[in-house]
């Protein structure tokens, strides 16, 4: 079966959250059980430079805005994934991130990068694609590739469509004056097609023309068909609901390895845990913590966002500070939250920590050396930093929400609450700090915590099953 994945972040290449490590994983772990699946990444500069064995396939014409693209071949540094890269320097080559400048505004033009980007999948996925390899299936992920199953239905072509949604907050909402830019059909501006809210929808347009939907976990996979997380797609996402599942991520048991992971300068595995113990130490030197090995120490990695709940994070800390416990944040985002956790660091130093950036290993140090990760996320698709925390020994505190409820188990791995409220928030800390001053029961939870199995192979056999069943439909 060839699968075309269509992304537009996959590390170790670009990565700006938890799209990233799944389309790094999971294409690979649809090939070692014996699919031929592909990447479609965007020319960002990190890709060019990272990618290796690069090679021009072909000039690719008829774009929207008349863009000048070369469609390159190339593989994974580290694994030898094969890539199609859409090089369109004038659309992706530029300074800052991949949907934002260096001063955190959208790009401008993202509706025509994207417009781009979507069109070039449906192109590669079409019966006349300029490949010498014709993909079984278009499997597009989020609103940066929503375009691309309503550019192939309206051409009539055939080639069946999946789109995952990985979370329905970002839409890719543009004003409607983009439709002609785009080149969609004017009739596809309505409501059954692009149209959402007066404006032009790029996640709608996935989840509207796509054959098959899945999102990240099943409980998300039912709280998008209500109000309350729809986010406005609630009455599109139940009417195709016979046609939306939930398939759990998995986690990249080689990246996320304690026993074997090249970030901690200590290394522990379920049954040897005294090396934990030895990243808390070098965790509390290195972010100027008091060196105390008994405090309770709080991990928290996240986007600065509203969806991660760090609110509520900011309204217990001082509980959590009086029981002698400490925090050890890593994020970026919205300024309004950096500012108060740099506020909260430089209130409290030696008790609290807070590095306002991105670090990939001091992230891995945070989920090695801390003894409870909090994640009071008001709604998470699936969320990866508790299974990585749940593999690292780390015991989450998280909101009964999404993938965050379908992974944790309240009093055995971890600490679940119902409502996503501060004195909530508080009782389940306080459940924790409990447990953790009970040597053997927090010994007891480590144990199981670390024996539970989020290895994608599971995941991908369900990927597999759905695709098989849409190949056999088509
Ligand atoms: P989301 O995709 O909503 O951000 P996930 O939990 O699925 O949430 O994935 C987040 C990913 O991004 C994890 O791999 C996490 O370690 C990483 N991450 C988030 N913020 C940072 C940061 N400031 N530095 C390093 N890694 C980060
Ligand atoms: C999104 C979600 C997160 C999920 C990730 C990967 O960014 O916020 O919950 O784990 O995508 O699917």
């Amino acid at each position: 079966m060839r699968i075309l994945f269509a992304t537009s972040e996959a590390r170790p290449l670009i990565k700006t959250g938890g799209l990233a490590d799944v389309s790094g994983a999971l294409p690979v772990a649809l090939r070692a059980i014996g699919l031929d699946c592909r990447l479609l990444l965007p020319g960002y500069p990190a890709v060019i430079a990272g990618c290796v064995d690069v090679k021009p396939v072909c000039a690719l014409n008829g774009l929207p805005g008349d863009v000048v693209a070369n469609l390159l071949e190339a593989s994974m540094p580290d694994n030898g994934m094969p890539l199609y890269i859409v090089d369109a320097p004038e659309l992706y080559q530029r300074k800052g991130g991949p949907y934002q400048d260096i001063a955190g505004h959208d790009h401008p033009d993202n509706a025509l990068r994207f417009a781009v980007f979507s069109k070039v999948a449906a192109m590669l996925a079409a019966s006349d694609t300029p490949l010498d390899w014709h993909p079984d299936l278009l499997h597009c992920n989020d609103w940066q590739t929503g375009l691309a199953p309503a550019y192939l239905r309206l051409s009539g072509e055939t080639t069946p469509s999946i789109m995952t949604v990985h979370n329905l907050a970002y839409q890719g909402v543009f004003p409607r004056a983009n439709m002609s830019l785009v080149g969609l059909p004017p009739e596809s501006f309505a409501i059954d097609g692009v149209e959402y809210y007066g404006s032009l929808s790029f996640l709608k347009a996935g989840l509207y023309y796509a054959d098959r939907l899945t999102t990240v976990s099943p409980s998300y996979a039912e709280e998008i068909r209500l109000p309350a997380l729809g986010m406005g797609m609630q009455g599109l996402l139940s009417t195709r609901g016979a046609d939306l599942v939930g398939i759990l991520n998995g986690i990249d048991t080689e990246e996320w390895d304690p026993a074997n992971d090249p970030h901690l300068p200590h290394k522990f595995s379920a049954r040897s845990r005294a090396g934990k113990q030895r990243c808390k130490s070098k965790l509390q030197q290195d972010l100027n913590l008091e060196p105390n090995k008994d405090a309770p120490l709080f991990g928290v990695i996240a986007r600065l966002a509203h969806q991660k709940g760090l609110d509520l994070i900011l309204a217990v800390a001082d509980g959590i500070l009086h029981r002698g416990g400490q925090i050890a944040l890593l994020g970026t985002g919205e300024k309004v939250l950096e500012a108060a956790f740099r506020d909260l660091g430089a209130l409290h130093p030696g008790q609290v920590a807070s590095v306002i950036g991105y670090d990939e290993g001091l992230s891995h140090r945070i989920e090695a050396g801390s003894d409870i990760f909090l994640m009071p996320s008001r709604f998470e698709p699936c969320g990866l930093n508790q299974l990585y925390s749940l593999r690292y020994g780390t015991i989450p505190v998280v909101h009964a929400t999404g993938g965050l409820k379908d992974t944790v188990e309240d009093g055995v791995t971890g600490f679940v609450f119902e409502e996503p409220t501060a004195h909530a928030l508080w009782l389940a800390v306080d459940r924790a700090l409990r447990a953790h001053a009970d040597k053997k029961a927090w010994k007891r939870m480590m144990r199981a915590a670390m024996s539970r199995d989020f290895s994608w192979e599971k995941s991908a056999r369900e990927y597999e099953a759905l695709y098989r069943s849409m190949l056999e439909t088509a």
